[in-house]
């Protein structure tokens, strides 16, 4: 296990500009497209954190061609005819949208495919996909009844279904929807709460026979064509740093090509209402994407709750930073989801912001936290519980601690953004 100790106070500013990597919704989506596409997709910018890593190594064992022409960049030689049972275990090490997109692409491909993970993933929910994918014919089983991973998939001969979504999840709708690609008839999936569009967007690109609506996608079986795609930059990522320029007194900080598109800028309207200093430049509507930029403001507590949820499920851990440097206490509700992530997040960031010294109270489905205004905060000893977005909200919240913070299990960023580290060294010189 390694630890990352930041010694930061007072410490420098965030300057300069920034690419965070590219965004991880989007990499795994471009990967499992390109290979089910008949011919050559190339993908660029694409996540460089091992949740995308196990996506491509995936793909790979089911047939696909893979060859990567730098860490950030891979040719997929695809198509159905190509694709087969894979001779190993699949490994999606920590990767929940890996796991559950795999399991409806592969509901569809002959053979038997296994699909596995780490202790996190062995806790997390899978019934979710697996309950829906059932009721479109396909063969698949898992621990406690397929309420969990490992998942055993026979690929088998599946029909269209009309679904509306338990839980708002683009994970489910993005299941669902690839294993209709190859379903018999028509699959319409329906979502009150509006959740990432990327698994529509892009099969819309590659050709698929696919219909959007308020509320509702319906895909007919298609047969897709090969895409290029040059991945934006995750909003996910660029939201802790977002939370750093903001908190760190006197940071004037841009963050180039991060995708704005639906149901992921939640965070910059949540930042922009507690008072953050961010406006957008160079926008580009075709993708969807601007740079963004931030200057270091005072902020005031908010309240996050209902539908505004789902678009920013993500990024409540570094939202919660936020809040513990607002003036007021912030309300975070009708976030139980964060309870089945990489960690219980509600249970884990109330614990780790008390161990930096934020006072903070959780719910069943939320947390309170209480701000300093502006003050700094103590700091302390932190356990990442290996999740990635814990160990970097917190590494911000370190920026504005008084004391020395440090992160225990910090290789847990590398799940996806190995690069943190260096990035931050990189903005405060
Ligand atoms: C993701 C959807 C979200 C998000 C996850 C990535 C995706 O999960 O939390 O990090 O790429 O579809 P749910 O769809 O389960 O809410």
């Amino acid at each position: 296990m390694t630890a990352l100790r930041l010694d930061t106070a007072p410490g420098p500013a965030l300057r300069g500009r920034l690419r965070v990597p590219g965004d991880k919704s989007i990499s795994h989506r471009a990967l499992l497209l390109a290979a089910r596409a008949d011919g050559r997709s190339e993908i660029t910018g694409l996540s460089t954190g091992l949740d995308v890593a196990a996506t491509a190594s995936a793909i790979a064992a089911f047939g696909a061609g893979v060859e990567r022409s730098s860490p950030t960049a891979l040719v997929v030689n695809g198509g159905p005819a190509r694709l087969g049972e894979p001779p190993t275990i699949i490994d999606v090490g920590n990767s929940g949208t890996a796991i559950r997109l795999l399991a409806g692409w592969s509901a569809g491909v002959a053979g038997l495919s296994v699909l596995s993970g780490d202790a996190s993933i062995a806790g997390r929910p899978m019934d979710r996909v697996v309950e829906p994918l059932r009721s479109m014919g396909a063969s698949i089983d898992g621990r406690a009844e397929g309420r969990f991973a490992p998942l055993v998939i026979r690929g088998a001969r599946l029909h269209g279904i009309d679904y509306a979504l338990p839980v708002a999840s683009a994970q489910v709708k993005g299941a669902i929807l690839l294993a209709a690609l190859s379903a018999e008839g028509q699959t319409t999936v329906r979502e009150t709460t509006p959740t990432r569009r990327h698994t529509e967007e892009m099969l819309s690109a590659a050709g698929a026979d696919i219909t959007v609506s308020e509320g509702a996608v319906t895909l007919r079986p298609s047969a897709l064509r090969s895409i290029d795609v040059a991945v934006p930059a995750d909003p996910s990522q660029a939201a802790f740093w977002v939370v750093a320029a903001t908190i760190v007194a006197g940071s004037d900080l841009l963050l180039e090509d991060v995708y704005l598109g639906a149901g992921r800028a939640g965070f910059v309207t949540v930042l922009q209402r507690m008072g953050a200093d961010i406006t957008l430049e160079a926008a580009d509507p075709d993708r969807r994407t601007a740079d963004l930029r931030i200057r270091s403001a005072a902020l005031q507590a908010t309240e996050v709750a209902g539908p505004e949820v789902a678009g920013l499920i993500d990024e409540i851990p570094v939202l919660a930073v936020a809040a513990a440097f607002a003036a007021g206490t912030t309300v975070f509700s009708d976030a139980a989801e964060l309870r089945v992530k990489e960690s219980d997040r509600i249970t884990t960031m109330t614990s780790e912001l008390r161990a930096a010294g934020v006072a903070v109270v959780s719910h069943a489905d939320g947390l309170e936290v209480s701000g300093s205004a502006g003050a700094p905060i103590p700091g302390g000893v932190i356990d990442s519980h290996g999740d990635h977005r814990v160990a970097m909200a917190v590494a911000v919240a370190a920026l504005g601690a008084s004391g020395p913070v440090v992160i225990n299990g910090w290789e847990a960023v590398a799940t996806s953004y190995p690069g943190f580290e260096e990035d931050l060294h990189r903005c405060r010189s």
